[in-house]
């Protein structure tokens, strides 16, 4: 693949089981915590993908929090697309869109603070965001072994 023969674009209805399908993988490795496919349809105008060749290769989403706090989520490229600089491209997406949001800060939980550091952002308290843990956290099977590393950004 060349450089840059890939576009990141909002993502359809259509793309919700393609997306199903990558973060899944990642899910059973217990990289990424699953979404149902039910979740990824009632959520897809917030979700960006990666296309390659007509083939949706990546994706990431975005949630609000408050007006100027939200985090980017379930991002995750196919396997053999990694490392060709299109993780990064979905980061810009979600967070130009935040920006144009009027969001000034966001924030991830991941197990890959390699990629987020490469990508500006810097390791927090979890604590920091009691927002995260309010909504998401207390329905979470790894509640009380949390392994997530929280990393944020100004934009
Ligand atoms: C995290 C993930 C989306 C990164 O996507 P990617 O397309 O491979 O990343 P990029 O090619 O844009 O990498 C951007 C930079 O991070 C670095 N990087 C990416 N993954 C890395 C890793 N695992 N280890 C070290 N460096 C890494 C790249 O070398 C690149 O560095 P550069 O600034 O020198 O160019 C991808 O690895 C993935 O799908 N992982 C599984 C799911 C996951 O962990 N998601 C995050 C949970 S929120």
């Amino acid at each position: 693949m060349q450089e840059r023969e890939f576009s990141v674009r909002n993502a359809r209805l259509a793309d919700a089981s393609a997306i199903s399908a990558i973060t899944a993988e990642y899910a059973r490795q217990g990289i990424m915590l699953e979404r149902s496919s039910e979740n990824i349809v009632e959520n897809i105008r917030n979700f960006f993908v990666a296309e390659h060749s007509g083939e949706v290769i990546g994706c990431c989403a975005i949630a609000f929090y408050t007006g100027k706090l939200a985090e980017i989520r379930s991002l995750a490229v196919f396997n053999r697309f990694k490392m060709k600089g299109i993780g990064r491209i979905l980061v810009e997406k979600a967070e130009a869109v935040l920006r144009e949001e009027g969001v000034t800060e966001v924030f991830v939980l991941t197990l890959n603070p390699v990629f987020f550091r490469r990508v500006g952002y810097s390791e927090i308290r979890k604590e920091y965001f009691p927002q995260k843990i309010w909504r998401d956290c207390t329905h979470c099977p790894k509640l009380m072994a949390c392994d997530e590393i929280a990393m944020v950004k100004k934009l």
